[in-house]
């Protein structure tokens, strides 16, 4: 059905065009609860493509066994509106029986959506909503993708083994599902935006990948779909991840190169703040992931923490200009 509509809309925009332009299609892929970084995204592939695809998923295969796949925002009518605000053509909310992953636990009855599912979490009639799935589902016979070990095993992958598999896996399916032109990712998952990008060189998938700037609140705080569960003093702390990189970036543009100094610089501006328990402060090129011990042309400050329950993530490019 997907396929079917987007040729239509491809044929009505050729009306539109010359004969032998080429009709692009941007893809935005989410796991929804959207706020202003997916905005941003969505403007973006507006502005670049004749058609625009929003895809809507929490994806069960990137969540590990003790992580927030039930608890995750689930709000698809508010996206819808944010979507037709953005002017985007295509929403594609799939399930996980739709894209043929995971296995329904035994003994319960109905994906998300039937009523007295008691799993469910988010709008009532949310079809997108699937919580009879059992996890971890990276272990279910399934072809992954499973990109370079040294990328998907350092930083977050530490912590959260199999997850960028998993989104490694939903997010080629969803390439080839929609077959966008461009596909536009947010520097705040700087990570999975580096793996991506090696994944669709290394399989010479044919579409463009569009990274794009992280959004932040007005005290520096990267915008996450995961803010929603900070309390107003929790969010103030967690502002200081963003103010530390800001303190390294200034030592940076003041000449200092060196691992130590500038991850040093970050830490003193965290332990100012109480109750962020940093998880990893890193320094790596923003490609390869690898170490650096001394910036030469580029490097990525990454940091994760918890700030309550709540994992954070964020990160800074350091670049000669
Ligand atoms: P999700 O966390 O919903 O994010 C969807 C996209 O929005 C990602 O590319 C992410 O980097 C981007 N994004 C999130 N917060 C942002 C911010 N503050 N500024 C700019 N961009 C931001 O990332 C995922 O979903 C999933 O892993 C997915 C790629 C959809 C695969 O399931």
């Amino acid at each position: 059905a997907l396929r079917c509509y987007l040729s239509v809309l491809k044929a009505e925009a050729k009306r539109n065009l010359a004969a032998s332009a080429e009709i692009t299609v941007g893809l935005v892929p989410t796991m929804g609860a959207l706020h202003a970084g997916h905005l941003s995204l969505m403007q973006r592939a507006r502005q670049e493509n004749d058609i625009v695809a929003v895809s809507i998923f929490v994806n069960p295969l990137q969540f590990g066994p003790t992580e927030d796949y039930q608890q995750y925002p689930r709000q698809l009518e508010s996206d819808r509106q944010l979507c037709e605000q953005a002017g985007v053509d295509i929403i594609f909310a799939p399930t996980a029986e739709d894209l043929g992953i995971g296995e329904r636990v035994k003994g319960d009855k109905g994906e998300g959506g039937d009523k007295g599912d008691k799993g469910e979490g988010g709008d009532k009639g949310d079809k997108g909503v699937i919580t009879n799935y059992q996890l971890p589902i990276t272990n279910y016979q399934l072809t992954q993708i499973i990109p370079p070990e040294e990328m998907t095993s350092v930083l977050c992958g530490e912590s959260r083994p199999g997850h960028f598999q998993g989104v490694a896996t939903i997010v080629t399916k969803l390439l080839n599902i929609v077959q966008p032109s461009r596909a536009y990712f947010g520097q705040k998952d700087g990570q999975q935006l580096a793996i991506i990008r090696r994944l669709v060189r290394d399989l010479s998938l044919p579409v463009e990948i569009v990274g794009c700037p992280t959004v932040r609140e007005a005290s520096g705080l990267a915008m996450s779909s995961r803010n929603q569960y900070l309390t107003p003093e929790q969010r103030e702390r967690a502002s200081y991840i963003y103010r530390g990189l800001q303190h390294a970036q200034a030592a940076f543009i003041a000449g200092k190169r060196d691992r130590q100094t500038l991850l040093t610089t970050v830490e003193q501006v965290l332990a100012l703040a109480k109750g962020v328990a940093v998880e990893y402060l890193e320094l790596v090129h923003p490609d390869t992931l690898r170490p650096v011990n001394r910036v030469e042309e580029a490097g990525t400050i990454a940091v994760a923490a918890r700030v309550g329950t709540t994992r954070l993530i964020d990160n800074i490019i350091l670049r000669d200009r």
